[in-house]
Protein backbone atom coordinates (compact mmCIF):
# COMPACT_ATOMS: atom_id res chain seq x y z
CA UNK A 1 0.00 0.00 0.00
CA UNK A 2 3.08 2.32 0.95
CA UNK A 3 4.08 1.68 -2.51
CA UNK A 4 1.11 2.10 -4.23
CA UNK A 5 0.74 5.29 -2.12
CA UNK A 6 4.52 6.43 -3.14
CA UNK A 7 3.73 6.10 -7.36
CA UNK A 8 0.64 8.20 -6.99
CA UNK A 9 2.11 11.01 -5.04
CA UNK A 10 4.58 10.89 -8.00
CA UNK A 11 2.57 11.04 -10.08
CA UNK A 12 0.60 14.13 -8.80
CA UNK A 13 3.97 15.63 -8.65
CA UNK A 14 5.53 14.96 -11.93
CA UNK A 15 1.85 16.26 -13.07
CA UNK A 16 1.65 19.38 -11.18
CA UNK A 17 5.39 20.41 -11.87
CA UNK A 18 4.59 19.22 -15.97
CA UNK A 19 1.66 21.78 -15.43
CA UNK A 20 3.61 24.76 -14.32
CA UNK A 21 6.56 24.30 -16.70
CA UNK A 22 4.79 24.01 -19.61
CA UNK A 23 1.76 26.37 -18.74
CA UNK A 24 -0.73 22.53 -19.12
CA UNK A 25 -0.81 19.13 -18.36
CA UNK A 26 0.28 16.89 -20.88
CA UNK A 27 -1.33 15.28 -23.26
CA UNK A 28 -0.74 12.23 -24.70
CA UNK A 29 -0.62 12.62 -28.10
CA UNK A 30 -3.27 10.42 -29.93
CA UNK A 31 -1.59 8.19 -32.79
CA UNK A 32 -4.70 8.43 -35.03
CA UNK A 33 -5.75 8.65 -38.93
CA UNK A 34 -8.61 10.52 -39.93
CA UNK A 35 -10.05 10.10 -43.14
CA UNK A 36 -13.14 10.94 -45.07
CA UNK A 37 -15.18 9.98 -48.47
CA UNK A 38 -18.53 9.34 -49.32
CA UNK A 39 -18.38 5.40 -49.59
CA UNK A 40 -21.65 4.65 -47.48
CA UNK A 41 -23.55 1.65 -50.03
CA UNK A 42 -22.97 -2.15 -49.14
CA UNK A 43 -20.51 -2.49 -51.91
CA UNK A 44 -18.77 1.09 -51.01
CA UNK A 45 -18.46 0.40 -47.26
CA UNK A 46 -16.96 -3.36 -47.89
CA UNK A 47 -14.39 -1.69 -50.53
CA UNK A 48 -13.17 1.19 -48.17
CA UNK A 49 -13.01 -1.17 -45.21
CA UNK A 50 -10.57 -3.39 -47.00
CA UNK A 51 -8.61 -1.13 -47.79
CA UNK A 52 -8.04 0.24 -44.38
CA UNK A 53 -7.25 -3.44 -43.60
CA UNK A 54 -4.61 -3.44 -45.15
CA UNK A 55 -3.35 -0.18 -43.28
CA UNK A 56 -4.30 -1.69 -39.82
CA UNK A 57 -2.39 -4.60 -41.12
CA UNK A 58 1.10 -2.56 -41.64
CA UNK A 59 0.58 0.42 -39.34
CA UNK A 60 -1.24 -1.63 -36.21
CA UNK A 61 -0.68 1.06 -33.56
CA UNK A 62 -2.34 3.88 -35.64
CA UNK A 63 -6.06 3.77 -34.74
CA UNK A 64 -8.01 5.32 -37.77
CA UNK A 65 -11.32 6.71 -38.18
CA UNK A 66 -13.47 6.80 -40.85
CA UNK A 67 -15.64 9.56 -41.17
CA UNK A 68 -18.26 8.97 -44.24
CA UNK A 69 -20.57 11.46 -45.43
CA UNK A 70 -23.51 9.73 -46.86
CA UNK A 71 -24.40 10.69 -50.40
CA UNK A 72 -23.73 9.36 -53.99
CA UNK A 73 -20.72 11.07 -55.84
CA UNK A 74 -20.09 12.76 -53.18
CA UNK A 75 -22.94 15.12 -54.00
CA UNK A 76 -23.27 16.17 -49.66
CA UNK A 77 -19.49 15.40 -49.06
CA UNK A 78 -18.27 18.07 -51.19
CA UNK A 79 -19.60 20.94 -49.81
CA UNK A 80 -18.86 19.51 -46.18
CA UNK A 81 -15.55 19.19 -47.19
CA UNK A 82 -14.82 22.93 -48.92
CA UNK A 83 -15.84 24.35 -45.66
CA UNK A 84 -13.97 21.91 -43.37
CA UNK A 85 -10.64 22.41 -45.29
CA UNK A 86 -11.30 26.25 -45.59
CA UNK A 87 -11.17 26.36 -41.77
CA UNK A 88 -8.43 25.06 -41.18
CA UNK A 89 -10.33 21.96 -39.97
CA UNK A 90 -8.78 19.39 -43.26
CA UNK A 91 -8.99 16.02 -42.28
CA UNK A 92 -5.52 13.48 -42.70
CA UNK A 93 -6.64 12.96 -46.31
CA UNK A 94 -10.45 13.13 -47.53
CA UNK A 95 -11.92 11.49 -51.29
CA UNK A 96 -11.41 13.47 -54.31
CA UNK A 97 -11.85 13.29 -57.79
CA UNK A 98 -8.73 13.60 -60.35
CA UNK A 99 -9.22 16.92 -62.27
CA UNK A 100 -10.86 19.81 -62.29
CA UNK A 101 -12.41 19.33 -58.37
CA UNK A 102 -9.14 19.11 -57.23
CA UNK A 103 -8.41 22.48 -58.42
CA UNK A 104 -10.21 24.63 -56.16
CA UNK A 105 -7.85 23.05 -53.29
CA UNK A 106 -4.71 23.36 -55.57
CA UNK A 107 -5.28 27.07 -56.36
CA UNK A 108 -5.79 28.02 -52.43
CA UNK A 109 -2.89 26.04 -51.54
CA UNK A 110 -4.19 23.90 -49.23
CA UNK A 111 -2.86 20.81 -50.56
CA UNK A 112 0.84 19.80 -50.36
CA UNK A 113 2.93 18.39 -53.26
CA UNK A 114 3.80 15.17 -53.01
CA UNK A 115 6.39 14.61 -55.70
CA UNK A 116 8.62 12.88 -53.58
CA UNK A 117 6.15 10.92 -51.95
CA UNK A 118 5.78 9.37 -55.73
CA UNK A 119 9.53 9.04 -56.73
CA UNK A 120 9.71 7.19 -53.63
CA UNK A 121 7.29 4.78 -54.42
CA UNK A 122 7.97 4.55 -58.31
CA UNK A 123 4.48 5.73 -59.03
CA UNK A 124 5.17 7.49 -62.46
CA UNK A 125 5.97 3.97 -63.99
CA UNK A 126 2.96 2.27 -62.94
CA UNK A 127 0.30 4.60 -62.84
CA UNK A 128 -0.74 5.65 -66.51
CA UNK A 129 -0.35 8.96 -67.99
CA UNK A 130 -4.08 9.79 -68.69
CA UNK A 131 -4.48 9.00 -64.75
CA UNK A 132 -1.12 10.66 -64.13
CA UNK A 133 -2.09 13.83 -65.64
CA UNK A 134 -5.19 14.47 -64.18
CA UNK A 135 -3.72 14.76 -60.63
CA UNK A 136 -0.73 16.80 -61.42
CA UNK A 137 -1.08 20.74 -61.53
CA UNK A 138 1.62 23.13 -62.55
CA UNK A 139 3.97 19.76 -63.07
CA UNK A 140 3.52 18.90 -59.26
CA UNK A 141 1.80 15.51 -58.16
CA UNK A 142 -1.18 16.89 -55.72
CA UNK A 143 -2.90 13.41 -54.97
CA UNK A 144 -3.04 9.68 -55.15
CA UNK A 145 -5.41 7.37 -57.35
CA UNK A 146 -7.11 4.57 -55.82
CA UNK A 147 -8.57 3.11 -58.96
CA UNK A 148 -10.26 3.44 -62.50
CA UNK A 149 -13.91 3.66 -62.55
CA UNK A 150 -16.06 3.17 -66.00
CA UNK A 151 -18.77 5.38 -65.78
CA UNK A 152 -20.59 4.69 -69.69
CA UNK A 153 -21.75 0.91 -68.50
CA UNK A 154 -25.45 -0.53 -69.08
CA UNK A 155 -26.02 -3.14 -66.16
CA UNK A 156 -28.98 -6.01 -67.10
CA UNK A 157 -30.68 -8.56 -65.31
CA UNK A 158 -29.35 -11.20 -67.22
CA UNK A 159 -32.31 -14.08 -66.17
CA UNK A 160 -35.00 -11.15 -67.84
CA UNK A 161 -33.17 -10.79 -71.12
CA UNK A 162 -32.78 -14.25 -71.48
CA UNK A 163 -36.74 -14.78 -70.45
CA UNK A 164 -37.86 -12.59 -73.37
CA UNK A 165 -34.98 -13.25 -75.85
CA UNK A 166 -33.37 -10.18 -75.60
CA UNK A 167 -29.73 -10.34 -76.94
CA UNK A 168 -27.41 -8.47 -75.53
CA UNK A 169 -25.52 -7.57 -78.85
CA UNK A 170 -28.98 -5.70 -80.03
CA UNK A 171 -28.55 -3.23 -77.09
CA UNK A 172 -25.45 -1.50 -78.59
CA UNK A 173 -27.11 1.30 -80.16
CA UNK A 174 -29.90 3.29 -78.74
CA UNK A 175 -32.77 2.07 -81.43
CA UNK A 176 -32.06 -1.46 -80.39
CA UNK A 177 -32.04 -0.58 -76.75
CA UNK A 178 -35.24 1.20 -76.79
CA UNK A 179 -36.79 -1.61 -79.09
CA UNK A 180 -35.91 -3.66 -75.83
CA UNK A 181 -37.31 -1.32 -73.62
CA UNK A 182 -40.45 -1.83 -75.78
CA UNK A 183 -40.60 -5.75 -75.98
CA UNK A 184 -40.23 -5.77 -72.13
CA UNK A 185 -42.99 -3.05 -71.72
CA UNK A 186 -45.26 -5.00 -74.07
CA UNK A 187 -44.46 -8.00 -71.80
CA UNK A 188 -45.52 -6.22 -68.91
CA UNK A 189 -42.61 -4.54 -67.24
CA UNK A 190 -43.98 -0.88 -67.50
CA UNK A 191 -40.57 1.00 -66.50
CA UNK A 192 -37.68 -1.46 -67.52
CA UNK A 193 -35.06 0.99 -66.95
CA UNK A 194 -34.05 1.62 -62.89
CA UNK A 195 -32.87 5.43 -62.07
CA UNK A 196 -31.97 7.32 -59.01
CA UNK A 197 -32.33 11.07 -59.04
CA UNK A 198 -32.45 12.18 -55.47
CA UNK A 199 -29.37 13.83 -55.82
CA UNK A 200 -29.57 15.01 -59.47
CA UNK A 201 -26.73 13.77 -60.89
CA UNK A 202 -28.04 10.16 -61.22
CA UNK A 203 -29.59 12.05 -64.15
CA UNK A 204 -26.78 14.06 -65.25
CA UNK A 205 -24.99 10.48 -65.59
CA UNK A 206 -27.00 9.12 -67.71
CA UNK A 207 -27.34 12.39 -69.68
CA UNK A 208 -23.04 12.44 -70.37
CA UNK A 209 -23.55 8.76 -71.60
CA UNK A 210 -25.62 10.01 -73.66
CA UNK A 211 -23.30 12.99 -74.76
CA UNK A 212 -20.27 10.16 -75.40
CA UNK A 213 -22.61 8.05 -77.63
CA UNK A 214 -22.56 11.34 -79.70
CA UNK A 215 -19.01 10.98 -80.74
CA UNK A 216 -15.59 11.63 -78.92
CA UNK A 217 -15.27 15.02 -81.09
CA UNK A 218 -18.57 16.35 -79.31
CA UNK A 219 -17.80 15.34 -76.28
CA UNK A 220 -14.27 17.29 -76.48
CA UNK A 221 -15.92 20.19 -77.75
CA UNK A 222 -18.17 20.13 -74.55
CA UNK A 223 -15.22 19.46 -71.93
CA UNK A 224 -13.63 22.40 -73.41
CA UNK A 225 -16.25 24.55 -73.29
CA UNK A 226 -16.30 24.72 -77.09
CA UNK A 227 -19.86 24.12 -77.77
CA UNK A 228 -21.84 27.71 -78.39
CA UNK A 229 -24.93 26.84 -80.82
CA UNK A 230 -27.77 25.81 -78.83
CA UNK A 231 -29.35 24.09 -82.41
CA UNK A 232 -26.42 21.72 -82.61
CA UNK A 233 -27.71 18.78 -83.80
CA UNK A 234 -25.51 16.23 -81.39
CA UNK A 235 -26.88 18.60 -78.62
CA UNK A 236 -30.39 18.27 -79.20
CA UNK A 237 -30.61 14.77 -80.41
CA UNK A 238 -28.72 13.72 -77.04
CA UNK A 239 -31.64 15.40 -75.52
CA UNK A 240 -34.08 13.66 -77.99
CA UNK A 241 -32.50 10.41 -76.74
CA UNK A 242 -32.86 11.47 -73.08
CA UNK A 243 -36.66 12.40 -73.48
CA UNK A 244 -37.06 8.85 -75.24
CA UNK A 245 -35.23 7.28 -72.11
CA UNK A 246 -37.18 8.80 -69.56
CA UNK A 247 -40.63 6.93 -70.87
CA UNK A 248 -39.74 3.83 -69.36
CA UNK A 249 -37.85 4.78 -66.26
CA UNK A 250 -39.29 4.45 -63.04
CA UNK A 251 -41.65 7.06 -61.94
CA UNK A 252 -40.31 7.59 -58.73
CA UNK A 253 -36.64 7.84 -60.02
CA UNK A 254 -36.03 11.20 -57.87
CA UNK A 255 -36.36 9.82 -54.49
CA UNK A 256 -33.94 7.32 -55.28
CA UNK A 257 -30.35 6.78 -54.80
CA UNK A 258 -28.18 5.16 -57.43
CA UNK A 259 -27.98 1.86 -55.05
CA UNK A 260 -31.68 1.35 -54.83
CA UNK A 261 -31.79 2.22 -58.94
CA UNK A 262 -29.24 -0.55 -59.05
CA UNK A 263 -31.10 -2.99 -55.80
CA UNK A 264 -34.18 -2.73 -58.31
CA UNK A 265 -31.91 -4.73 -61.21
CA UNK A 266 -30.86 -7.19 -58.73
CA UNK A 267 -34.36 -7.95 -57.85
CA UNK A 268 -35.42 -7.92 -61.34
CA UNK A 269 -37.88 -4.97 -60.94
CA UNK A 270 -36.46 -3.74 -64.17
CA UNK A 271 -34.13 -5.01 -66.38
CA UNK A 272 -31.68 -1.96 -67.29
CA UNK A 273 -29.48 0.81 -65.43
CA UNK A 274 -26.73 2.59 -66.72
CA UNK A 275 -24.44 3.52 -64.02
CA UNK A 276 -20.05 3.84 -63.04
CA UNK A 277 -19.06 0.51 -62.04
CA UNK A 278 -19.57 0.74 -58.60
CA UNK A 279 -22.87 -0.67 -59.38
CA UNK A 280 -20.50 -4.28 -59.83
CA UNK A 281 -20.08 -3.58 -55.51
CA UNK A 282 -23.91 -3.83 -55.15
CA UNK A 283 -24.34 -7.21 -57.20
CA UNK A 284 -21.39 -8.66 -55.42
CA UNK A 285 -22.57 -7.65 -51.48
CA UNK A 286 -25.91 -9.38 -52.87
CA UNK A 287 -23.93 -12.47 -53.93
CA UNK A 288 -24.84 -12.03 -57.78
CA UNK A 289 -23.15 -13.52 -60.05
CA UNK A 290 -21.65 -12.31 -63.13
CA UNK A 291 -22.84 -13.84 -66.27
CA UNK A 292 -25.16 -15.98 -64.40
CA UNK A 293 -28.07 -13.35 -63.16
CA UNK A 294 -26.53 -10.02 -64.30
CA UNK A 295 -24.31 -8.68 -66.96
CA UNK A 296 -22.83 -5.59 -67.92
CA UNK A 297 -21.86 -3.69 -71.21
CA UNK A 298 -21.06 -0.26 -72.73
CA UNK A 299 -23.87 2.13 -72.79
CA UNK A 300 -25.42 2.05 -76.14
CA UNK A 301 -23.15 3.82 -78.93
CA UNK A 302 -20.10 3.85 -76.89
CA UNK A 303 -18.20 0.28 -77.52
CA UNK A 304 -14.43 1.22 -77.60
CA UNK A 305 -14.61 3.89 -75.49
CA UNK A 306 -13.69 4.58 -71.28
CA UNK A 307 -14.81 7.35 -69.88
CA UNK A 308 -12.82 7.57 -66.85
CA UNK A 309 -13.97 8.51 -63.12
CA UNK A 310 -10.93 8.46 -60.76
CA UNK A 311 -11.31 8.46 -56.70
CA UNK A 312 -8.22 9.90 -55.10
CA UNK A 313 -6.16 10.55 -51.65
CA UNK A 314 -3.83 13.76 -51.24
CA UNK A 315 -2.05 15.14 -48.07
CA UNK A 316 -4.26 18.55 -46.89
CA UNK A 317 -2.00 21.35 -45.87
CA UNK A 318 -2.64 21.55 -41.41
CA UNK A 319 -3.52 17.73 -41.37
CA UNK A 320 -3.51 16.60 -37.65
CA UNK A 321 -1.26 13.62 -38.38
CA UNK A 322 0.88 14.52 -41.19
CA UNK A 323 2.82 11.46 -41.06
CA UNK A 324 0.12 9.25 -41.12
CA UNK A 325 -1.16 11.03 -43.86
CA UNK A 326 1.99 10.02 -45.94
CA UNK A 327 1.58 6.02 -44.71
CA UNK A 328 -1.60 6.16 -45.52
CA UNK A 329 -0.88 8.09 -49.08
CA UNK A 330 1.42 5.11 -49.40
CA UNK A 331 -1.15 2.11 -49.03
CA UNK A 332 -3.88 3.59 -51.20
CA UNK A 333 -1.19 3.64 -53.90
CA UNK A 334 0.19 0.51 -53.28
CA UNK A 335 -0.29 -2.83 -55.28
CA UNK A 336 -1.60 -4.79 -52.16
CA UNK A 337 -3.91 -1.98 -51.59
CA UNK A 338 -5.56 -1.57 -54.78
CA UNK A 339 -6.06 -5.14 -55.06
CA UNK A 340 -7.42 -4.94 -51.92
CA UNK A 341 -9.69 -2.06 -52.93
CA UNK A 342 -10.87 -2.77 -56.07
CA UNK A 343 -12.20 -6.41 -56.76
CA UNK A 344 -15.03 -5.25 -54.10
CA UNK A 345 -16.00 -1.63 -55.30
CA UNK A 346 -15.96 -2.56 -59.24
CA UNK A 347 -13.31 -0.42 -60.18
CA UNK A 348 -9.98 -1.50 -61.52
CA UNK A 349 -6.74 -1.03 -60.26
CA UNK A 350 -5.36 2.28 -61.38
CA UNK A 351 -1.60 0.34 -61.69
CA UNK A 352 -0.92 -1.24 -64.78
CA UNK A 353 0.98 -4.03 -62.48
CA UNK A 354 -2.58 -5.30 -60.52
CA UNK A 355 -3.05 -9.12 -60.04
CA UNK A 356 -5.36 -10.00 -62.19
CA UNK A 357 -5.98 -13.32 -60.17
CA UNK A 358 -8.00 -10.88 -57.26
CA UNK A 359 -10.65 -9.90 -59.65
CA UNK A 360 -14.01 -11.57 -60.78
CA UNK A 361 -15.41 -11.42 -64.15
CA UNK A 362 -16.28 -8.46 -64.60
CA UNK A 363 -13.38 -6.56 -63.66
CA UNK A 364 -10.95 -8.31 -66.15
CA UNK A 365 -13.28 -7.51 -69.23
CA UNK A 366 -13.23 -3.82 -68.15
CA UNK A 367 -9.07 -4.59 -67.35
CA UNK A 368 -9.16 -5.37 -70.77
CA UNK A 369 -11.33 -2.90 -72.17
CA UNK A 370 -9.25 -0.72 -70.67
CA UNK A 371 -6.39 -1.62 -72.22
CA UNK A 372 -7.79 -1.72 -75.64
CA UNK A 373 -9.90 1.53 -75.51
CA UNK A 374 -9.79 3.48 -78.36
CA UNK A 375 -11.15 6.77 -76.63
CA UNK A 376 -10.47 7.78 -73.17
CA UNK A 377 -12.68 10.44 -71.94
CA UNK A 378 -12.99 12.00 -68.61
CA UNK A 379 -16.33 12.09 -66.84
CA UNK A 380 -17.89 15.41 -66.00
CA UNK A 381 -20.18 14.62 -63.21
CA UNK A 382 -17.63 12.67 -61.64
CA UNK A 383 -15.66 15.98 -61.03
CA UNK A 384 -12.59 15.49 -63.79
CA UNK A 385 -13.89 16.47 -67.15
CA UNK A 386 -14.83 20.19 -66.61
CA UNK A 387 -15.06 22.76 -64.17
CA UNK A 388 -17.08 22.77 -60.75
CA UNK A 389 -19.22 25.54 -62.28
CA UNK A 390 -20.41 24.24 -65.21
CA UNK A 391 -20.77 20.21 -63.43
CA UNK A 392 -23.25 21.83 -60.88
CA UNK A 393 -25.00 23.65 -63.46
CA UNK A 394 -24.97 20.58 -64.89
CA UNK A 395 -26.62 18.49 -62.10
CA UNK A 396 -29.77 21.77 -62.49
CA UNK A 397 -29.99 20.96 -66.03
CA UNK A 398 -30.52 17.78 -66.12
CA UNK A 399 -32.97 17.02 -63.21
CA UNK A 400 -35.12 19.97 -64.86
CA UNK A 401 -35.08 18.33 -67.59
CA UNK A 402 -36.19 14.77 -66.38
CA UNK A 403 -39.29 16.69 -65.16
CA UNK A 404 -40.26 18.89 -68.22
CA UNK A 405 -38.40 16.97 -71.14
CA UNK A 406 -38.33 20.46 -72.48
CA UNK A 407 -35.58 19.68 -74.87
CA UNK A 408 -34.84 23.53 -76.43
CA UNK A 409 -34.55 24.78 -73.03
CA UNK A 410 -31.80 22.01 -72.17
CA UNK A 411 -29.97 22.68 -74.88
CA UNK A 412 -30.13 26.36 -74.56
CA UNK A 413 -29.45 25.90 -70.78
CA UNK A 414 -25.86 24.10 -71.64
CA UNK A 415 -24.84 26.50 -73.79
CA UNK A 416 -25.52 29.36 -71.34
CA UNK A 417 -23.68 27.07 -68.43
CA UNK A 418 -20.83 26.65 -70.60
CA UNK A 419 -20.56 30.56 -71.34
CA UNK A 420 -21.16 31.15 -67.56
CA UNK A 421 -18.31 29.05 -66.73
CA UNK A 422 -16.13 29.78 -69.38
CA UNK A 423 -13.11 31.38 -67.59
CA UNK A 424 -12.61 28.22 -65.41
CA UNK A 425 -12.37 26.49 -68.20
CA UNK A 426 -8.02 26.21 -68.10
CA UNK A 427 -7.60 22.67 -69.42
CA UNK A 428 -7.53 21.73 -72.89
CA UNK A 429 -8.82 18.24 -73.25
CA UNK A 430 -7.18 15.90 -76.44
CA UNK A 431 -9.54 13.03 -76.59
CA UNK A 432 -9.71 12.20 -80.60
CA UNK A 433 -6.12 11.28 -80.26
C1 LIG B 1 -17.16 7.83 -57.07
C2 LIG B 1 -17.31 6.36 -56.73
C3 LIG B 1 -18.59 6.15 -55.94
C4 LIG B 1 -19.77 6.73 -56.71
C5 LIG B 1 -21.09 6.60 -56.02
C6 LIG B 1 -18.42 8.34 -57.74
O1 LIG B 1 -18.33 9.71 -57.93
O2 LIG B 1 -16.08 8.05 -57.90
O3 LIG B 1 -16.21 5.92 -55.98
O4 LIG B 1 -18.77 4.80 -55.67
O5 LIG B 1 -19.54 8.09 -56.91
O6 LIG B 1 -21.05 7.09 -54.73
Amino acid sequence: MLLALAVVVTAVIVGVAAYYIFGQAPKPQANLLEIYHWWTSGGEKAAIDALVAVFQKKYPDVGVIQSPVAGGAGYVFKSVMKSMVAAGEAPDAFQVHAGYEMKPYVDAGFLEPIDDLWRQEGWESVFPPVVRDMVSWGGHYYAVPVNIHRANVLWYNKKILDQYGIDPSTLETWDGFFAACEKLRAAGIQYPIAMGGIGKWEIAHVIEQIFVSQGVDFYQDLVNGKLNDPNDPRLVNAFNIMKKYMNYVNPDYASLTWDQAVAKVIRGEAAFTIMGDWANGEFYVAGKQFGVDYGAMPSPGTKGIYVLVVDCFEKPKGAKHPENSIKWLRVVGSREGQDAFNPIKGSISARLDADVTKYGPYQRAAIQDFKTAKYMVPSIVHGSGAPEKFASAFNDIASKFAADRDVAAACKAIIDAINAAKSDYTKTWHLTG
